[in-house]
């Protein structure tokens, strides 16, 4: 099976323009280099399947651009159900966050047992009614679990795609109201950069793919956005938070992450190299998806 790598080149779910420019900035950092290097035969998509979304205006403020977020994550959602569908790995570069929406939705028209490993500063849990700042890229993990604008939560059909006990969030820091109320009452598992200084990144992971690997999952999706990386490490984004994972507990996630085998498709979302000159941050990504695929640093 080939690794078949899906850019989305898309920043309207998130406040300020640049994270569109991501799947670029991670392909020059390297990797096409990287996947190469650790032997893996892979394809490197386009991003002709992305609609033209320039002239969809449809917005409302507990939704902005809600109308290019639902075009976009439609055409995310179809190409990453057929790259799953084909028996390659889907490997999708963001964008922000909001493609998330489309990707579990891909992925969830095959796999109705998806467990999904949530590596966030953030929960993404925000709904229309909750959200702080009307932005798509902080409700993108609710739609997955059917809360939300009924369109974004019923993309391609059935729904919800995602349950509760096969949700584990990692390296969570900065949360709101109406999303601790949330993880409390679905019970989802979230273990919080307190849980990791307490116990340590190794334990936390394995704690964390033990539950993954209990739950009867048909199939393990990690959806990394890079600021979970302390911002000293991964300063282009758009939503940074201090107090964040360090270099190392950050590759040591990703290599947990491979020796447990139990992935079937990964996203990195979030690199905005509009927000810095040093590229250090997509750097960073495409080192990270290599531990991600077996490299040990
Ligand atoms: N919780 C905040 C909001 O809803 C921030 C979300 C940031 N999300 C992200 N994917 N960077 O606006
Ligand atoms: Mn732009
Ligand atoms: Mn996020
Ligand atoms: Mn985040």
């Amino acid at each position: 099976a080939n690794i078949s790598v899906l850019p989305v080149p898309f920043d309207y779910g998130a406040g300020r323009g640049g994270a569109a420019h991501g799947p670029a900035a991670i392909v020059e950092a390297g990797l096409p280099q990287k996947l190469q290097s650790l032997g893996f035969p892979y394809v490197l998509h386009s991003s002709g399947y992305m609609p033209d979304i320039q002239f969809d205006l449809r917005t409302s403020a507990q939704m902005k651009n809600w109308g290019r977020v639902l075009k976009m994550s439609e055409a995310v959602a179809a190409a990453t159900a057929a790259i799953d569908a084909a028996g390659d790995f889907p490997l999708i570069l963001g964008g922000d966050h909001s493609i998330a929406i489309g990707t579990v939705a891909g992925l969830a028209e095959r796999r109705q047992r998806l467990g999904v490993l949530w590596i966030d500063a953030h929960s993404d849990l925000n709904t229309p009614q909750t959200t702080p700042s009307g932005n798509l890229h902080g409700m993108s993990l609710a739609a997955g679990l059917g809360r939300g604008d009924p369109r974004f939560v019923s993309l391609r059909g059935a729904a919800p795609k995602l349950q509760p006990e096969r949700t584990v969030l990692i390296g969570a820091r900065q949360l709101d109201a109406g999303e601790r109320q949330t993880i409390a009452s679905l019970g989802i598992r979230c273990f919080t950069m307190h849980d990791i200084d307490r116990r340590g990144m190794s334990e936390v992971m394995e704690e964390a793919l033990a539950i993954l690997s209990g739950a009867g999952c048909d199939g393990v999706h990690l959806s990394f956005d890079i600021d979970s990386v302390d911002p000293g490490e991964a300063p282009g984004t758009d939503t940074p938070v201090r107090g964040g994972l360090t270099y190392r507990e950050a590759h040591l996630a990703m290599e947990l992450i491979h020796d447990a085998s139990i992935l079937t498709s990964a996203e990195l979302v979030e690199v905005n190299p509009y927000l810095e000159r040093s590229g250090r941050t997509a750097q960073l990504a495409v080192e990270l998806i290599g531990s991600m695929l077996g490299e040990k640093i």
